[in-house]
């Protein structure tokens, strides 16, 4: 409130002070303009105006002219964070575009094999990241080529696309990295694990390579075939990618389902003014 009156009375001063100026300019004008224009002109008519009007009007024209202002600002603020949020999706390194590449991948290049040490550069980004407690309870098998056909049998890939056999036959994944848990899965264990394998494909894709969470698979039929001494959460595959996935911008309340045409798998996501609650 005490801002309020002190700045109205700022601005009674300021609009005081503008409308002796443009009495004054006025004034000057109208003698200038009379030399060129037998006719009355408008700022004739203005200073017959009384004062107090005037200052009205211009007090009117202060206010609307700051309200003006915030709006431009809040509209400045907004244009801003959206040119950072394009121009990171479209600087070639950065996390934008690595998150525009890093798009669920279910057929791969056969003649391109992993190797062991690109896994391991990927499982390394887990001494980096957060984890609940700190407890960092993941641990993480690496399988190449040479193990790859003991874990292809209990995974299932496209279950959203019935119609399809996937993997298409000749672009099955030849690399995974198996995560499992030392402890009880429990809440936490959940959000450490989605933190890693977002880490994970980030490093795959800054690699050039690309990758699929598969949560939907045999996890008595893994333990045995690799010898697995904890529980697997969480198949990873890596590998080269043969697709070409399109992301499309839907609504809240379209059709979330993922689908195929004429060769390209499109991945509808929803656009971020239907995210924030309001
Ligand atoms: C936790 C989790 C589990 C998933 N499990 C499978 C799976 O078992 N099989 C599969 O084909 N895709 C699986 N996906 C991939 C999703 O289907 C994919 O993220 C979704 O279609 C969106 O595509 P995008 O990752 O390219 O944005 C899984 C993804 C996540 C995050």
């Amino acid at each position: 409130m005490g801002v309020f009156v002190c700045s109205s009375q700022k601005m009674s001063y300021l609009c005081h002070r503008l409308t002796q100026v443009v009495v004054k300019a006025y004034g000057t004008l109208d003698e200038w303009l009379s030399q060129w224009s037998a006719k009355p002109c408008t700022a004739v008519r203005i200073r017959q105006v009384p004062q107090r009007a005037l200052e009205g009007a211009l007090f009117f024209i202060v206010i609307i002219s700051i309200m003006a202002d915030n709006y431009l600002e809040k509209r400045m603020e907004q244009y801003r964070s959206r040119l950072i949020a394009t121009s990171s999706s479209k600087s070639k390194d950065g996390l934008g575009a690595l998150l525009v590449k890093n798009r669920s991948t279910r057929g791969y290049d056969a003649s391109y094999t992993v190797r062991a040490d690109q896994l391991y550069r990927i499982v390394s980004v887990n001494s980096k990241i957060a984890s609940a407690r700190n407890r960092q309870p993941l641990r993480f098998r690496l399988v190449t080529v040479d193990e790859a056909s003991k874990v292809q049998p209990f995974i299932r890939m496209g279950a959203g696309m019935k119609e399809l056999q996937l993997p298409v036959e000749g672009t099955a994944p030849n690399a995974f990295i198996v995560i499992c848990s030392t402890i009880e899965p429990r809440n936490s264990t959940f959000v450490d694990l989605g933190i890693s394998v977002q880490s994970m494909l980030l490093q795959a894709v800054e690699m050039g390579l690309n990758g699929l969470c598969i949560m939907d698979f045999d996890s008595a039929g893994l333990v045995d075939a690799l010898q697995l001494p904890h529980k697997p959460l969480l198949v990873m595959a890596i590998g080269k990618s043969a697709e070409s996935i399109i992301l499309v911008d839907i609504k809240e309340s379209d059709d979330h389902a993922y689908y195929r045409k004429d060769g390209v798998h499109y991945v509808p996501k929803v656009v971020v003014e239907d995210l924030i609650i309001k």
